[in-house]
């Protein structure tokens, strides 16, 4: 994911949340690269940002939200940069995501993984990632032992990272955007040069070596309701039998929809963790 330029705002009651967020994700071209809900314990309502890599247009947001939505450019990439700094790490399930400033701190009981996301998106901590780390971590906890697996839209490589760590499987990692996968092989070098993680430039399957290496028995694919749903038939494709996938990206209100696309391919709900408004599905075919 390129780093986001634009950002455009709405504050929101509580019970508008879920509807606004879904709006913004489903406005058409562009489309924000993520959604950010703020919220304060103290107050009544709530902040709801997208974040998009080019203007977004303000008066066909306001029309389809009925509210006035602001929108401003922000300044550029270090921007980014500065809001990674001091971030502190994550804990999901029994992963430690750090970034730089935190090198050398993780608890012995931890699996460790060193992130500089650069541009990049997957600090680990957005609900997204951390509910499929946590997937990662139960699927290993209940004995599931995946052989291949792929992480579609790696960002930057935290995903990868993680069943690597887990399994010390061969896995692939692919991202649409190149500077994720710039940023992704930078990070398996800071992780020690895993030798099994290949990273391609590819938009969904469009990438020989991601046919080449399948079926995969593992496919975690952290993209947006759209994108998921547009995805499935690909992913129906190259799963093994029997092989597991992590859908995230998606929000409690859009299960239902990304689920009907699966089913429709053969695959069955298997687990489900909710963080916040997103939701991570484990489907097993
Ligand atoms: C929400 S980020 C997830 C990053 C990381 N996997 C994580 O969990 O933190 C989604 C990533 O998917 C990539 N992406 C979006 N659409 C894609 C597509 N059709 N094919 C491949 N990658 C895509 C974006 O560039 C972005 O890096």
């Amino acid at each position: 994911m390129t780093a986001p330029l634009w950002k455009a705002s709405i504050r929101a009651a509580h019970e508008e949340i879920e509807r606004f967020s879904m709006l913004f994700e489903l406005t058409p071209e562009p489309s924000p690269q993520s959604v950010i809900v703020l919220t304060h314990p103290h107050e009544d309502d709530a902040v709801i940002e997208a974040y998009y890599a080019e203007a977004p247009d303000g008066d066909a947001l306001t029309a389809i939200l009925g509210r006035d939505v602001k929108v401003e450019a922000l300044p550029d990439v270090d921007w980014v940069k500065l809001s990674q700094e001091g971030l502190p790490p994550v804990r999901a399930g029994r992963f430690f995501v750090y970034g730089a400033h935190d090198k050398g701190k993780a608890p012995s009981n931890t699996i460790a993984l060193g992130i500089d996301a650069g541009v990049a998106f997957g600090t680990g901590h957005h609900e997204t990632t951390t509910g499929c780390l946590m997937a990662l971590d139960w699927m290993k906890r209940t004995g599931m032992a995946p052989s291949n697996a792929l992480d579609l839209g790696c960002g930057t490589g935290v995903l990868a990272l993680g069943a690597d760590r887990l399994w010390r499987i061969p896995v692939m990692a692919s991202d649409i955007d190149p500077q994720a996968i710039d940023v992704t092989r930078e990070n398996l070098r800071l992780n020690g040069g895993q030798m099994r993680i290949r990273a391609v430039v590819a938009e969904g399957f469009a990438h020989p070596m991601i046919g080449a290496a399948a079926p995969y028995d593992l496919i975690i694919a952290n993209i947006l309701a759209g994108p998921l749903t547009q995805l499935a038939p690909g992913i129906r494709d190259h799963i093994a039998p029997g092989g597991r996938v992590v859908l995230s990206g998606l929000l409690r209100t859009q299960e239902l929809l990304v689920l009907s696309f699966y089913r429709a391919f053969g695959f069955r709900l298997e687990r489900r963790w909710r963080l916040g408004p997103w939701s991570v599905l484990l489907l097993a075919l």
